[in-house]
């Protein structure tokens, strides 16, 4: 280890209690991107990361308007003739619901067993807060950075990115960068720091389905027409076969296949599929026939139905034959697959197969593309070797099943490699109740950024 990295790593360590509390402070604002209520709350998150930047002593850092939330940018560029780096994270949070399930609230972040429970704890809050801190360590030390940065934290992730490309169209040569750095993924799993190299798409759609002009009395009415509900799960029932293969035509047509190398690799990762399936709580496994789990969750397109509604739920028993029926349906999608074609083909289908007794509306939610990134890149090498000294272990190479927008529109805009470093964990709760942070993954996590920025100059 060098001296300068000695220098950087002990200053981490001595001020990691402060920065758990001003990580607090960050966890504190309800930044719910998704919710209109919290709209003022999502702003002064932004504003709240623009004066974080300035703090750690970033040249430039302001929250710039957009036609939906603000995305904050940062620079720091005084490192002439060295590479520059474009950090992107996500400030804002996934709604909190169901409330009640949650040990502590979701806005009060605490510690138990050595994790911080709190929205945003690992997606992706924490993780923004470790770079910032690595990027801290340098500058309050040696009053520099090895290399330039520029960062880039928005606040529309989890509901689309909508606003974003629009964003790096009109910001091309502000962004202009040799290589991006997200740590917005999990590791492989504890103990076992990871870069992930791909990341699926996502199409996402809703269905509405009307019968007749209102709600009948299933004793006048039922027999002499369809249930639109009825009519609703077939068409759902009938997009994937008995080797549950998605029955689109055309859907497979872009999908890469796996190289049997890649296969290999994959095979070669310590996966315990038993205790997946205990950890999930489910009684049996299933999926795509002639694929491993890592390989159905990673590498293969999927449809899932995420939720379907119609007709009369409450308590008791009502009988009657409802007038409509809906559902929203969602397909994460691989290399090559494009989530407009998709989106197209799932349309043409489910009007092919919707019956004469109903009216079938298909409405078209967000998406993101499919994207794997250059194992081979330098940077990719550069982080390994920063991971090694953050956590002591050589990190392995992983995909993911979920979807992070930028990555592709940041290689087809700026030609930017996404280097993928995310030290959450599979089991961290992402998106649901008691989301949390192991905290020796983010004091590794913040000693990998750092020396992150040391190996990329050399
Ligand atoms: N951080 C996640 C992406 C992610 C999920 C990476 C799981 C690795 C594993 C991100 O915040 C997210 O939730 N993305 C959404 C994207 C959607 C809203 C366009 C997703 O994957 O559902
Ligand atoms: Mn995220
Ligand atoms: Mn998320």
């Amino acid at each position: 280890m060098t001296s300068s990295t000695t220098v950087v790593l002990t200053y981490l360590a001595q001020h990691h209690e402060r920065h758990l509390d001003e990580l607090f402070e960050f966890l504190r604002i309800p930044s719910i991107s998704a919710l209109t209520e919290h709209r003022a709350d999502v702003a002064r998150c932004a504003e709240h990361v623009a004066h974080q930047l300035h703090a750690i002593g970033l040249t430039r850092a302001e929250a710039l308007p957009t036609d939906g939330h603000p995305v904050v940018y940062g620079e720091w560029t005084g490192a002439l003739g060295q590479p520059t780096a474009l950090i992107y994270g996500h400030y804002d949070v996934q709604p909190v619901d169901p409330l009640d399930l949650w040990e502590s609230p979701p806005f009060q972040p605490t510690i138990r067993d050595g994790q911080v429970y709190a929205r945003g704890a690992t997606d992706d809050k924490g993780q923004v807060f470790m770079h910032l801190k690595a990027l801290e360590a340098h500058l309050r030390t040696t009053g520099r950075l090895p290399i330039n940065v520029k960062l880039l934290i928005e606040g529309e992730e989890e509901i689309g990115s909508a606003n974003l490309d629009a964003f790096i169209a009109a910001h091309r040569d502000q962004l202009a960068a040799d290589v991006a750095v997200i740590s917005d993924t999990a590791m492989f799993a504890r103990g076992v720091p990871s870069i992930c190299y791909g990341l699926r798409g996502l199409a996402y759609l809703q269905l509405d389905v009307v019968g007749p002009a209102s709600d009948l009395h299933s004793g006048s009415f039922g027999g002499a027409l369809a249930n639109p509900i009825e009519d609703l799960c077939k068409i759902l029932a009938a997009l994937k076969d008995e080797n549950r293969r998605i029955t689109i035509p055309g859907f497979y047509d872009d999908v890469r296949p796996l190289a049997e190398a890649e296969r290999v690799e994959l095979g070669l990762l310590p996966f315990d599929e038993e205790a997946f399936r205990r950890k999930v709580g489910v009684p049996a496994l299933a999926g795509e026939a002639g694929y491993t789990t890592l390989e159905r969750l990673w590498a293969r397109p999927t449809l899932e139905i995420n939720g379907m509604w119609g007709g009369f739920t409450g308590e008791g028993s009502k009988t009657v034959l409802p007038a409509r029926a809906s559902a929203k349906v969602s397909c994460r999608l691989v290399p090559d697959q494009d989530p407009e074609r998709i989106a197209d083909l799932l349309t043409e289908h489910v009007q092919r197969l919707c019956p004469p007794t109903i009216s079938l509306t298909v409405t078209r939610m967000h998406g993101g593309k499919p994207c794997l990134t250059p194992l081979d890149h330098p940077a990719v090498q550069a982080a390994a070797r920063a991971i090694e000294v953050g956590f002591g272990k050589r990190p392995v190479f992983t995909r993911e099943g979920g979807t992070i927008p930028v990555v592709a529109t940041l290689a087809e805009q700026l030609g930017l490699p996404s280097v993928l470093m995310g030290i959450g964990l599979r089991d961290e709760n992402t998106h649901a109740p008691n989301e949390h942070l192991d905290l020796e993954n983010l004091r590794n996590g913040m000693r990998s950024a750092a020396q992150l920025w040391f190996e990329l100059a050399r």
